[in-house]
């Protein structure tokens, strides 16, 4: 059995390799309750993988769970999309389904969504494959680097060969005057490695040959233009160019990085990046589709909006399976898994379009956070907020601590507004601490003492007064 120690988990496991278990143990880390939401959406995750163990004549006609969460604003439906993103080795896309029926979007077809999902695999992809030939990089762009800090002696050929034992041996008996030279050479050069591999030569200016890569910028077209055509127009003027070189001065520190670049762009081949990024976004791609409530109910929206329905109707071929052109070819979205979610406070799941319901046949609602869910909230996720205004403070030398009354009570007002006000979930809490730490937050470095303790007493007095009249609540809070 392998256990697996909390805190390696981000990096030792990728999301391909979990189990639905743990999908929701990582998931518990940041989102605190909505337990059913996490088994769900870690049982279609898990699903995908399932999919691709079957014989491949069973595969095609297993079709990813598309599921839609549902639940008020503010309860941890675009935080779960969000972690899920993080620690996701598949290409992940979250997008508002609202804003395809913004002006200004007319025309912009929703299948952007596709080839913005194909180049977020394309970057995946790439960075995997520049980890790969990283250590190849490195030692290509060191030895460059030498050859700039100290130009070969002309007619020397064993440039890049060097004997460790001559180091930091006192000259030999000498032949020639050549191998002398050449000697003395190696050894400089190796003198001047060891410097750089310490970062010694960091600040040092060297002269690089860069290829000249500036164009100027024309508006060709607008977004979709030149994205129906498949090109990418950067690229290609960029190729343009690239013919001419020019000398720039630059920092050692610098020229590494530019080397790097030049020599990864050298060593991997984006033929094949692109194929494999396809292959990933067909398989294991996700789209979370936030706001979809924004574009159920079937009336066409007035004015200047897209109406709803059209926007619903563009949809439904992509989460049917179609194929979508992409600059890097064709891409099929059969096996692409949909999450959406929504708040549906004014429309229904059933007001959707009967067509795209069926294509979402899991359902989740998420509950309402209750007090207790708003104490942990406060306290628990890795990076919970009081633990972040800590951190915060803690860059000024000043120490704040909660005690326990104090975070009951920062929960009960947070509650408290919520049902008075408006309910907006978890939101309610930001802007509760943002009140409450005014003071400190100005004080900041001028503060005194530096330990600051903030109690049951302490919360009152900052927040019992706005909370206690409604209209300043709605205000402030
Ligand atoms: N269950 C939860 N656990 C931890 N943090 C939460 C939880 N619910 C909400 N939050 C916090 O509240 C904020 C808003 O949450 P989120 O963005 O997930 O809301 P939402 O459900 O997507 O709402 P909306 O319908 O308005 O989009 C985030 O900062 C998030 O960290
Ligand atoms: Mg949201």
């Amino acid at each position: 059995m392998v256990i697996y120690l909390e805190g390696e988990v981000d990096e030792e496991i990728r999301l391909d390799e979990m189990t639905p278990r743990q999908i929701v143990a990582e998931l518990d880390k940041h989102v605190v309750g909505q337990r059913n939401a996490k088994r769900a959406v870690a049982i279609a995750l898990r699903n995908r993988i399932r999919r691709q163990k079957l014989p491949p004549e069973m595969a095609v006609d297993v079709m990813p769970k598309n599921m839609i969460m549902i639940g008020s604003t503010g309860v941890g439906k675009t935080e779960i999309a969000r972690r899920l993103a993080r620690m996701s080795n598949s290409p992940f896309l979250k997008v508002e389904a609202s804003k395809f029926t913004e002006v200004g979007y007319v025309g912009r077809d929703v299948e952007s969504m596709i080839r913005d999902l194909t180049e977020i695999a394309v970057d995946m992809i790439r960075q995997e494959k520049i980890d790969e030939v990283a250590e190849k990089a490195e030692l290509n762009v060191e030895e460059q680097i030498l050859d700039l800090l100290l130009p070969p002696p002309r007619a020397s050929s064993n440039l890049y060969e060097f004997d460790p034992s001559a180091g930091d041996q006192q000259p030999s008996q000498l032949e020639t005057k050549e191998s002398t030279r050449d000697e003395q050479f190696q050894r400089t050069r190796e003198k001047l490695r060891a410097q750089l591999r310490d970062g010694k030569l960091d600040n040092r200016l060297v002269e690089v040959e860069i290829r000249e890569r500036n164009f100027p910028v024309i508006e060709l077209a607008g977004p979709q233009g030149v994205e129906e055509m498949g090109i990418n127009m950067k690229d290609m003027l960029g190729s343009m160019f690239q013919g001419r070189t020019k000398n720039r001065k630059m920092t050692v520190d610098e020229a590494i990085e530019h080397l790097m670049a030049e020599e990864e762009e050298r060593l991997i081949d984006m033929d094949q990046v692109a194929r494999a990024a396809i292959e990933r976004v067909e398989q294991s791609g996700i789209i979370f589709l936030d706001e979809i409530d924004k574009i159920a109910g079937r009336e066409s929206g007035h004015g200047p909006d897209v109406s709803r329905e059209g926007v619903q109707r563009d949809i439904l071929p992509i989460v049917e399976g179609t194929t979508v052109n992409s600059r890097y070819g064709m891409v099929r979205t059969d096996h692409i898994l949909f999450i959406a979610a929504g708040a549906f406070h004014v429309s229904k799941p059933a007001d959707l379009i009967p067509e795209l319901q069926g294509r979402f046949p899991i359902r989740v609602e998420l509950e309402s956070l209750t007090v207790d869910d708003f104490k942990r909230i406060l306290t628990e996720p890795k990076n919970a907020l009081i633990k972040q205004y800590q951190a915060m403070m803690a860059t000024e030398e000043v120490n704040i601590d909660f005690t326990e009354d104090a975070i009951d009570s920062i929960a009960n007002f947070a509650a408290r507004v919520n049902e008075n006000t408006e309910n907006i979930g978890a939101r309610r809490l930001q802007t509760i601490m943002e009140k409450l730490l005014e003071e400190i937050s100005f004080e900041g470095p001028d503060l005194e003492p530096k330990d600051q303790r903030i109690d049951a007493a302490y919360v009152d007095s900052m927040l019992a007064e706005t909370v206690k009249d409604q209209d300043l609540s709605r205000y402030i809070l």
